[in-house]
C-alpha cells in the first residue's frame, strides 16, 4: 500500500511511525517534498518538489550479517527502473555502495535504516531538479531521458523492480544481484581512494565479493575485503 503525503519531515520518519502503528512489510511512503530529508552519514538530502522521495518497509528473512546486501538489491532495482527511460543505457553506473550515477554524476541515493530485522529503505531520485550546495557532481534523470518524466512516471516501475529483485535475492541469494551490479560498477579495475573509519588507502577496485564486501587490491598485492567504506 502506498501512503502519499504532500510534505513530511522525511519519508523514512513517516515509515517508522507507520511501523510503530502496525504497518506491514511492503508498506510504501511517498512525499512530494521533505523538510528534513537525510542522506547517508548524516548528510542532508535537499528535497524540493519534482523529485521522487519514497520509503519502504521490508523485513528480509536472512541472517543480520547479510542485510547490507539489501543496499545493492535496491540500487539494481532503481537502476532497472530508470533504464527504459534513458536515451542511452550506457550512462548508468552504480557507485559503491548504492549510489546511482548517470554519466558519472549522482542521480539517486538510498538510505537504509534498520530496527533489528526490519529495514526502512529510503530512496531519493533527482527526476526534475538538481539539489544545490552538494559536495559532489549531481544530475537529474530528465537530463538523460528521451521524454520529460514526472516522478509519478517512475514510481510504479520502481516498485515493480524492487519487488522483483527483492524476491530474487530472498529466493536465489546474492549472486544474481551481484552480477547485475558488477556489470555497471563505477570505477571497476581503476585505482580508487578509500576511507574506512579513520584509515585511508588506495588500490585497484575489484568490485563486490560474493558476500557484498568491497574488494580493493593494494599495490603490494594485499586484497582488502571491506563491509563499510567510502570511496572518493
Ligand atoms: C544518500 O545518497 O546519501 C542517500 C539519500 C537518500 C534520500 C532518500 S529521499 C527518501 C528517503 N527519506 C529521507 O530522508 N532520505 C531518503
Amino acid at each position: 500500500m502506498v501512503h502519499d503525503y504532500p510534505v513530511v519531515t522525511s519519508t523514512n520518519d513517516e515509515a517508522k511511525s507507520l511501523l510503530l502503528h502496525g504497518a506491514a512489510e511492503g508498506t510504501v511512503v511517498r512525499a512530494q517534498r521533505q523538510t528534513a530529508g537525510r542522506g547517508r552519514r548524516g548528510r542532508q538530502w535537499v528535497s524540493e518538489p519534482g523529485n521522487l522521495y519514497c520509503s519502504l518497509i521490508l523485513v528480509p528473512s536472512c541472517p543480520l550479517a547479510q542485510i547490507s546486501q539489501l543496499s545493492f538489491v535496491m540500487a539494481v532495482a532503481v537502476g532497472q527502473a530508470t533504464l527504459p527511460f534513458l536515451a542511452g543505457p550506457e550512462v548508468l553506473s552504480y557507485k559503491w555502495p548504492n549510489d546511482l550515477l548517470l554519466q558519472g554524476e549522482k542521480v539517486a541515493g538510498i538510505l537504509i535504516e534498520t530496527e533489528g530485522q526490519t529495514c526502512i529503505v529510503g530512496i531519493g531520485v533527482n527526476v526534475q531538479s538538481l539539489p544545490n550546495q552538494v559536495a559532489y557532481p549531481v544530475t537529474a534523470l530528465n537530463h538523460h531521458t528521451k521524454v520529460i518524466l514526472s516522478q509519478e512516471d517512475l514510481l510504479s516501475g520502481l516498485l515493480e523492480q524492487i519487488s522483483y529483485y527483492y524476491h530474487v535475492w530472498q529466493k536465489e541469494g546474492f549472486e544474481p544481484v551481484r552480477s547485475q551490479w558488477m556489470q555497471r560498477a563505477y570505477g571497476l579495475g581503476k585505482t580508487m581512494g578509500i576511507k574506512t573509519g579513520a584509515k585511508e588507502m588506495s588500490g585497484q577496485f575489484l568490485g563486490l565479493s560474493p558476500l557484498g564486501e568491497l574488494l580493493l587490491r593494494e599495490s603490494d598485492g594485499f586484497l582488502h575485503k571491506l563491509m563499510s567504506a567510502e570511496i572518493s
